[in-house]
């Protein structure tokens, strides 16, 4: 069965990229001259994805914005006969159908994948966590969505291995290896535990492919920790139900929702670019002898 719908939740507030997510979505913060979503959208799109709803919240009206065509800058691309720019920008407009929903308020990451239940349609759907970017030969939603079908079209939560002493920012996941050691059928999952309660260090960066029996259980579960809805309860309860996998995907995943994951995309994105590698690279060698690091 064919994966065709992603949703990518982006209302939370970003007070980490604070004054900027003030007056812009951090989601439109750019990593050199694409805003973060960008990213996000495009692995959805890499991964054949046909349909993508976000869910959004008050100001954040400019990311919809920029999955729309602007004809005007268009036409003053092609009267200047920048064709390139043009026909980048015209793709970014018109490549894939985007719906947007407004959260009110926001109630945490199960509360927000709730508003998605029409959009779904009673379909199969990935979620896209457009704070951790994934770099990846392939996408790891498509690599996600073939574990998927080999295992019945059942839910898989895409997983990476962290530091024990980093299993307090995730959701952590337990679960008995399958043949070949990088699929897990999951038994449960941990919403950020210290490192002393923590099941495992596999951690889920914000990928999952869900089946549309997650409303159900997200219609049940009560406040989880921080006092908000967890995705994670609602997939602990999934798993009760029917059979749930986990897959450590193969990628290098940057945590953009920090400074520091942020400082360390735009580095490494600017070195992975023939366009921007030598620049980088001669930045790079002057600060470290200007600054003996
Ligand atoms: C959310 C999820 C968590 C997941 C993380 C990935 O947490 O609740 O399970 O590991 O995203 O970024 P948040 O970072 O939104 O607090």
């Amino acid at each position: 069965m064919k994966i065709r719908k992603a949703v990518i939740p982006v209302a939370g507030k970003g007070t980490r990229f604070l004054p900027a997510s003030k007056e812009i979505p951090k989601e439109m913060i750019p990593i050199i001259n694409k805003p973060m979503i960008h990213y996000a959208v495009m692995e959805a799109i890499e991964a054949g994805i046909e349909e993508i709803l976000f869910i959004t919240s008050e100001g954040k009206g400019s990311i919809e914005h920029y999955f729309k065509r602007n004809n005007k800058l268009e036409k003053f691309l092609k009267e200047r006969g920048k064709d390139d720019l043009f026909e980048q920008i015209k793709t970014i407009g018109s490549s894939i159908e985007i719906q947007t929903i407004r959260q009110d308020e926001q109630l945490g990451l199960g509360h927000a994948i709730s508003y998605a239940e029409e959009f779904t349609t009673g379909e199969t759907f990935c979620v896209i966590l457009g704070d951790d970017l994934i770099l990846a030969e392939t996408p790891v939603c498509a690599q996600l969505m073939s574990i998927s079908n080999q295992y019945n079209n059942n839910a898989v939560i895409g997983v990476m291995e962290v530091a024990n002493q980093d299993t307090d920012k995730y959701g952590i996941v337990d679960g008995i290896f399958l043949e070949g050691k990088k699929t897990l059928k999951m038994k449960k999952m941990v919403e950020k535990p210290s490192p002393d309660k923590a099941p495992t260090n596999l951690a889920t960066p914000g990928r999952y492919i869900l089946t549309n029996k997650i409303f159900d259980c997200l219609r049940e579960i009560p406040r989880g920790v921080g006092g908000e809805y967890q995705l994670t309860d609602a997939i602990n309860l999934l798993a009760e139900r029917q059979d749930v996998y986990a897959h450590i995907f193969i990628g290098d995943r940057f945590d953009t929702g920090s400074i520091k994951g942020y400082l360390n995309a735009t580095v490494e994105f600017a070195l992975r670019n023939s366009e921007t590698r030598d620049m980088m690279e001669e930045i790079i060698k002057d600060k470290v002898e200007r600054y003996k690091l």
